[in-house]
């Protein structure tokens, strides 16, 4: 299971599950303080270190527009941190944004293994130089493009398109 993808090409990190392993016995380390061991993985690799799945965070914050607060909690008694803002409790799962965020992270995993290299597959075999520069990872950000939900895509007006039955 690849999710390098996940992460913002900014955030130029790639993590293969394979690697993902010996790569988080390694880093383990000064980055744990501020980065605890994660507790609460469903659907990520539970053997991310902290400061991968941070990585992996701002990735997801970026890639919709959000702050972190718009998946993750607060904690019931409104502690506040060093600079007098709310403490989110990362581990928690009382934002239900969080649980949409964990379908959507599945649909994009599936999304990747199951169609787009299939894609790809096809892609090889056709005639690269007609082709252009490669297509894009499939990121949270392909659809969201800066948005908590993705705006719908209105066709200019010269063009086929505009309400259609479903799909
Ligand atoms: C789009 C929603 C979303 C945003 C925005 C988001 N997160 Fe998360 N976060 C999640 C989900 C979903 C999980 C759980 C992943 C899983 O179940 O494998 C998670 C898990 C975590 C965890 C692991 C907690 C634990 O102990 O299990 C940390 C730490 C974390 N996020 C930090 C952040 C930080 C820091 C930010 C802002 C930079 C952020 N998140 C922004 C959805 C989000
Ligand atoms: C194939 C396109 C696509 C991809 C890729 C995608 N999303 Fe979404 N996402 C959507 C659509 C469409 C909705 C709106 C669903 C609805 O509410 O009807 C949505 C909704 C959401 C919501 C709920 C927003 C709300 O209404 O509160 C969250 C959170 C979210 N996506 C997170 C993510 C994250 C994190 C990723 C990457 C791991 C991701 N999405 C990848 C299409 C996508």
């Amino acid at each position: 299971m690849r999710i390098c993808r996940f992460v913002s090409p900014a955030v130029a990190i790639c993590l293969l599950a394979g690697t993902m392993a010996a790569s988080a016995a390694a880093q383990q380390g000064p980055g744990e303080h501020h980065f605890p061991k994660p507790k609460n993985l469903k659907v990520l690799p539970k053997n991310l270190t902290g400061e991968q799945v941070r990585k992996i965070m701002r990735g997801w914050a970026g890639d919709l527009g959000q702050h972190c607060d718009a998946c993750h909690a607060e904690y019931p008694d409104h502690r506040k941190n060093a600079h007098g803002r709310p403490e989110l409790d990362f581990a928690s799962d009382a934002n239900p944004r969080k649980e949409m965020a964990r379908i959507m992270v599945k649909m994009t995993m599936a999304d990747r293994t199951d169609y787009i290299a299939k894609v790809k597959d096809l892609d090889e075999k056709a005639d690269k130089e007609k082709q252009g520069p490669p297509p894009a990872p499939l990121t949270c950000g392909t659809c969201h493009r800066g948005h908590l939900n993705p705006e719908a895509y209105v066709p200019p007006r010269h063009e086929e398109g505009g309400p259609r039955p479903g799909f």
